[in-house]
């Protein structure tokens, strides 16, 4: 299956990136401005090569992160209020759909769906979810898209009248800052239209230690999936990255309500990255992702400044996670 010309049958992008742009000139680019600031910083969606994909499926089984299988329970738990409030015939629209295990839940809860577009940055994962989906749901039109959900874009006019569900689980939200996290709810508002709804997942600040032993399991898989990143550039940008010499750091900032991934060089040293030499100090750090947490009243007034209204919240009895429903009221 060619995903991309599939996906551009129903999508037609407004901003696309350069259609001949390979991926990895993106990720080249991308490292050359990041080691280039001061502090060094690489994209986090950097982190989701097939290797970064497998071990983000690890982290999700691990004891420690509780997000995937806390949100899970909530999504089973208020599928049916889901699906009340869900018109038959609605576009369940999903930004960064990964293996879209979640989605499989809502499937199962919804009548009978116009279609289902899985936009996510992972080729190999869309198309191991898809095919799992196609077999799983027969009757369900797929539409599969390689791409960045913070791309803009516009859908065919086929589907200007159809009601749209979005999809937001994972607390992938919680990856951008908070100015950054309005400008992404108010773009995904556009691209879902008058009378659309968002089902979004969002991660509650709570207890500094359950937050950092998430971030930093004991078996490493955490840190494995940090570290692939240069094992990544080393990969497919032929950098000279010496992974044993830098290692995972994870800070949570409580005022800020945000947990910092980084990976700290061991010693000093001088890495080749695309004909540049970049300079490490003993202890530098390079910053990967950022993860805010937001209570509850914090992420409606996020929601609203994006001009959302903000509707039903799911929680579980932990006081864990968040699952938001907000409406775009015509
Ligand atoms: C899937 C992006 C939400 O921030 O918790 C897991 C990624 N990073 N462990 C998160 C992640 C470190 C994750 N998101």
């Amino acid at each position: 299956m060619n995903l991309t010309s599939k996906a551009a049958t129903i999508l037609d992008r407004d901003a696309p990136r350069d259609p001949g742009k390979p991926a990895d000139l993106e990720f080249a680019r991308a490292l050359i401005k990041g080691l280039g600031n001061d502090p060094k910083s690489i994209p986090c969606r950097f982190l989701y090569d097939k290797r970064g994909s497998e071990l983000f499926e690890q982290i999700t089984e691990l004891p420690e992160y509780y997000p995937t299988r806390t949100e899970t329970a909530i999504l089973k738990a208020y599928a049916e209020e889901i699906r009340e409030a869900t018109p038959t015939g609605a576009l369940l629209f999903e930004f960064g759909s990964g293996s879209s295990t979640k989605t499989e839940i809502l499937l199962s809860a919804l009548d009978r769906l116009a279609g289902y577009v899985a936009i996510d940055i992972s080729p190999s994962a869309l198309e191991e979810a898809t095919g799992r989906l196609a077999r799983r749901f027969p009757e369900l039109a797929v539409y599969p898209v390689v791409g960045d959900f913070s791309a803009s874009m516009k859908l065919p006019g086929e589907f200007a009248s159809t009601p749209k569900l979005g999809f937001f689980p994972g607390s992938t939200i919680g990856n951008l800052k908070p100015g950054e996290a309005v400008d992404l709810l108010a773009n995904m508002r556009e691209i879902l239209g008058t009378g659309s709804r968002l089902i979004i997942g969002a991660d509650l600040r709570k207890d500094r230690n359950i937050l950092l032993a998430a971030y930093d399991d004991p078996q490493g898989i955490t840190a494995a999936f940090n570290l692939n990143l240069l094992a990544r550039a080393n990969r497919d940008l032929n950098t000279s990255f010496d992974v044993s010499k830098f290692e995972h750091l994870a800070t949570y900032d409580s005022k800020l309500g945000r947990i910092d991934m980084s990976l700290v060089s061991k010693t000093a040293q001088t890495v080749r990255v695309l004909g540049h030499e970049i300079a490490f100090a003993k202890g530098e750090r390079i910053h990967t992702e950022h993860s805010h947490k937001y209570d509850i009243e914090a992420f409606r007034s996020l929601a609203k400044n994006a001009g959302w209204t903000p509707a039903r919240v799911w929680t579980d009895d932990k006081a864990l996670f968040s699952v938001h429903e907000l409406r775009n009221r015509a």
